[in-house]
């Protein structure tokens, strides 16, 4: 960890131009960084926040397809939406640029070169999947299959979101192209791999050993276990028709790996920064001095510390990461955030509804931001959030200020007489403020840093229920004055510290109580923030009550995107291909019992059943851990296909297949037409 850097380069993953983005991103990447980074520019730091759009990559292609529009239109459209968002909700960027920007293309071509004239790539024909009928080879989101480490069976050729293995596409189970829904076969290509197992000793020893403390445990955790897991060569490029030309003789048609150019987006964007504001960019990546800081999302968390670094580490004139501090997932009213589901508030959206609510949203997303584990967001929640805490606690106590200062003293910062214990006390609590939240922000517990801050509101609303100036103000005037002088410094300082959280509440604030913003320092050090005779504005209201009927709107918009969901689902599946009956007298399929069921260790979606099939007792692997407990299963009566190839998963051989299917509300159930809700036309798998 470095201590008093010279200078800190910041970034936050570069999100995909394939739709807006909502309240996840918010919450696990921008509003953290953000955070951080505005908090170091109050302490006066120099301070680089780069991000970008990250516009190659299949996850673009597949936009267009879906929508008939080129892959250009494809980023224009979103990063539009995307650079409006972030700057609705006050996302402090130095720059944000775009992977399709010619500096970008120039940073990541020279990268690509640098390290192929040094030997670092291993060039090597292997087979690849390919789609016949698409005519097109198969990688990352173009094909999808079972991920042969944990059992999804909606894995991406690249990587598994659900157990967060990074993969080749060749390593899935039962591979399926998501062109054309067919079966891919393998073909020969060429392609450039950077050899990961180079670098096993240097992530041993930086990370291992080096950031065993000062990393999170979930990043600390999933690096570990990917290194001790050994590591393989990757391949950089790709057989794919957007994204960057591979920049080497004997590559046409063939482009950088999206995880390849990405992160060379952080560069590339600082440089196009530096050039704009008249900087050298090189000290942000290049200086010792520098702390490069990365806030990412967990399914990140291999891209930006094996494969990044290993490309950094093979350049040879670049900075590492000081730390990695991802988060986990949000999400939303007990189900995982989806944008193909629609299952999201989409951050435009939200402020169609709430115009000028943007640091409620932040607010809530921070008190309850998915730091150590996934978290839910609800719309109760954020209700709860404004009514009972930035309204009754913080607004509560500025309006209380505002109020009395313009009400006893015209408005103007009386001067205070000598300070009972109470104020000395008061006042020195404050001043240890600054510190405590600085702590908890420069270890990125972001959510313990904004309950210390909402602390500095408590102290405020403690201070005048106790010391009741409205009462006093009939006996003890002169004590008012100094009563109003110690709540004024609380106010201003509020102000001030609030500023990495809630921007637009510092602004009001500034507004309302007449102080231009100051320094972090200043509230730490200076035992006067607002002096005597400073006159300040008029109250305004800073959080307004959210009312029961617009939390209802909000939580009906949801059920309408389930209700139609559950309609979509009910699509009834396209029957196959004909099957001859020679083709169906091959599949032996008997009834069985369930005797036996226990989770399978480390998988979240397998069971490990016995089943009595009536011929043996054998052992049979199924995907229905998430649908059902082990106790559940347990006698059931089932169908079984017995002749199934056996095939080993996790280690542990499956002989054969229970079949199920969906009923009408998407839950998985046993076979049987009689149970609950099977609609004709559900598909037995
Ligand atoms: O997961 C994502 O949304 C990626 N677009 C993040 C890229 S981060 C960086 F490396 F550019
Ligand atoms: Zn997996």
């Amino acid at each position: 960890m470095i201590e008093n850097p010279k200078r800190y380069t910041i970034t936050a993953a570069l999100p995909y131009t394939n739709g807006p983005i909502h309240i996840g991103h918010l919450a696990g990447v921008y509003v953290p960084s953000d955070i951080y980074a505005r908090y170091l520019r109050l302490q006066g730091k120099d301070v680089a926040f780069i991000c970008g759009s990250d516009e190659h990559g299949v996850a673009i292609s597949m936009k267009a397809k879906k929508e008939g529009i080129t892959p250009q239109e494809v980023i224009d459209k979103y990063d539009g939406i995307i650079r409006k968002s972030f700057a609705d909700f006050g996302i402090s960027f130095d720059n944000y640029s775009r992977t399709s920007a010619k500096i970008h293309h120039e940073t990541a071509s020279a990268f690509f070169r640098k390290l192929y004239e040094n030997g670092d790539f291993i060039e090597e024909v292997t087979e690849q999947l390919f789609d016949e009928q698409a005519q097109q080879f198969l990688a990352d989101r173009f094909v999808m299959g079972t991920c042969p480490k944990c059992g999804n069976e909606e894995a991406y050729g690249d990587q598994c979101e659900k157990c967060g293995s990074t993969l080749n596409a060749t390593d899935l189970i039962n591979p399926k192209s998501t062109i054309t829904g067919t079966t891919p076969v393998k073909k020969e290509t060429k392609h450039w791999f950077l050899p990961l197992n180079r670098y096993e000793a240097f992530l041993r020893e930086w990370i291992l050993e080096g950031h065993k403390n000062d990393w999170k445990p979930n990043v600390y955790g999933q690096v570990k276990s990917w290194v001790d897991g050994g590591l393989e060569p990757r391949a950089v490029t790709r057989d794919l028709d957007w994204g960057i030309d591979v920049p080497v003789e004997g590559a046409e048609g063939k482009k950088l790996y999206v995880w390849f150019d990405a992160p060379i987006g952080y560069i590339s964007s600082t440089k196009e920064w530096a050039a704009r504001e008249g900087k050298d960019w090189e000290p942000y990546w290049k200086d010792a001095d520098t702390k490069l800081v990365h806030f990412i999302g967990k399914d990140n968390i291999v891209f930006h510390c094996i494969i990044f670094p290993a490309m950094l580490k093979a350049e040879g004139s670049f900075i590492l990461p000081d730390n990695v501090p991802a988060n986990e997932f949000l999400n939303l009213e007990g189900n995982k955030l989806s944008t193909s589901k629609n299952w999201a508030v989409w951050l435009h959206e939200y402020l169609i509804d709430f115009p000028d609510k943007q640091d409620v949203l932040r607010y809530a997303l921070t008190a309850n931001a998915p730091e150590t584990k996934d978290n839910d967001f609800t719309w109760k929640d954020f209700q709860a959030r404004n009514n009972n805490e930035l309204a009754a606690i913080y607004g509560n106590f500025i309006n209380r200020v505002v109020v009395l200062t313009n009400k006893y003293y015209d408005g103007i910062v009386p001067q205070p007489n000598e300070f009972s214990e109470v104020d000395e006390q008061t006042l020195a609590e404050l001043k240890a403020y600054p510190a405590v939240i600085a702590s908890s922000i420069e270890r990125y517990r972001f959510r313990e840093a904004l309950g210390e801050l909402m602390n500095v509101a408590r102290l405020g609303n403690k201070y005048l229920a106790d010391e009741e100036p409205w009462k006093m103000v009939k006996t003890d005037p002169e004590r008012v004055k100094t009563q109003m002088y110690v709540a004024l410094q609380i106010a201003t300082a509020l102000g001030i510290l609030s500023e990495p959280f809630l921007p637009f509440t510092t602004k009001k604030m500034i507004t309302i109580l007449k102080n231009d913003l100051i320094s972090w320092e200043k509230v730490s050090k200076s035992s006067e923030l607002v002096q005597p005779g400073h006159k300040i504005g008029q109250a305004e209201i800073l959080f307004a009550q959210i009312e029961d009927a617009e939390i209802q709107k909000q939580i009906d918009k949801l059920e309408a995107t389930k209700t139609a969901n559950k309609m979509e689902n009910k699509t009834v599946e396209p029957q196959k291909e004909t099957a001859t009956f020679e083709d169906f007298s091959k599949l032996d399929l008997r009834v069985g019992t369930i005797l036996e069921a226990e989770k399978m260790p480390k998988a979240n979606k397998l069971l490990v059943l016995k089943v009595d099939t009536g011929i043996d007792v054998r052992t049979i692997v199924s995907g229905i851990a998430e649908h059902f407990s082990p106790e559940e299963v347990v006698g059931k009566r089932v169908t079984v296909l017995v002749n199934l190839a056996p095939r080993a998963l996790r280690g542990v051989e499956s002989q054969g297949m229970i079949l199920m299917t969906n009923n009408a509300e998407g839950k998985l159930v046993f076979v049987n037409p009689d149970a609950d809700g099977v609609d004709n036309g559900a598909l037995i798998s």
